[in-house]
């Protein structure tokens, strides 16, 4: 699955047309089958923004986007989304939460829970298929997430700062797993976040965002073999290349 976009640009404007915001500017990207891209750069830079575009929940104000060479025209089953909160229905319990894209899709009940408890002990939570979302910790309810989007076998996964309200230990353990996941599932992922660290540790390129409206000002290559090694000299060279992008960027603002 390659996607591409093509001098996408987003200005929201509000109901009375009079207020704009310009939140991207010209994003022209071609990410590859099994890549994993992480993106970062200022709170408010239209990240979040982008994702909606490819998931086709937003519509560019210009640009374009091709999911194999073809162009996206309406919401993409086959994206997988986790989003920048937790987002769980409550009132369901895991399973259930894990089941919801295979009742979309409907597969029958008794399939979709085998599915379910299958994913459920495989990302290590089994024993906890009935328990509903506030009985979870973060880290849980974050794997639930990813189960969830998972399950469905989407061509693409977005993820919006996943680990972002976790403490570090945990976020940590979340980064090894979703590696995990990734060198069985060989998903393609695009992955926000505003952790350097995370960002070197998971992905193969790391690209930076300006500040609003939001183009693409840096990329880097992460050449670093698995498994990554966090305190070794290529890593910190990588960490160093992004913290200048970054420092700069919030330079250039004043
Ligand atoms: N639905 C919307 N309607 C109007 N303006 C919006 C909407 N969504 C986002 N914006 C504006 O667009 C800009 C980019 O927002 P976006 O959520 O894409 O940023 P972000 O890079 O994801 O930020 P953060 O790192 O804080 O999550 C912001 O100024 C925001 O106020
Ligand atoms: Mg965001």
């Amino acid at each position: 699955m390659t996607l591409e976009l093509k001098n996408l640009c987003n200005t929201y404007t509000d109901e009375s047309g009079q207020d704009t915001v310009a939140a991207l500017s010209n994003i022209t990207l071609t990410v590859r089958a099994g890549e994993f891209l992480a993106v970062i750069g200022p709170s408010g830079c239209g990240k979040t923004t982008m994702l909606r575009i490819i998931a086709g929940l937003e519509q560019p104000t210009a640009g374009e986007v091709f999911i194999n060479g073809e162009q996206l025209a309406e919401p993409w089953s086959r994206v997988g989304f986790v989003f920048q909160e937790y987002a769980l229905f409550p009132w369901r319990t895991v399973s259930e939460n894990v089941e919801f894209g295979l009742e979309l899709k409907n597969i029958p009940k008794q399939e979709r829970r085998r599915m379910a408890l299958e994913y459920i002990n495989q990302f290590g939570m089994g024993g906890f298929e009935n328990k509903y979302p506030k009985e979870l910790s973060g880290g849980m309810k974050q794997r639930v997430a990813i189960a969830r989007t998972l399950i469905t076998n989407p061509s693409i996964i977005l993820m919006d700062e996943p680990f972002g309200s976790l403490d570090s230990q945990t976020r940590n353990a979340l980064q090894e797993f979703l590696r995990d996941v990734w060198q069985t599932s060989q998903k393609t992922i695009i992955f926000i976040t505003h952790n350097i660290d995370e960002a070197v540790f998971l992905s193969h390129r790391v690209i930076g965002f300006s500040r609003r409206p939001g183009t693409i000002k840096f990329s880097l290559d992460i050449n670093i073999p698995e498994p990554r090694d966090r305190t070794g000299s290529e890593f910190n060279r990588c960490r160093k290349q992004i913290l200048d992008f970054l420092q700069q960027e919030s330079r250039a603002d004043k």
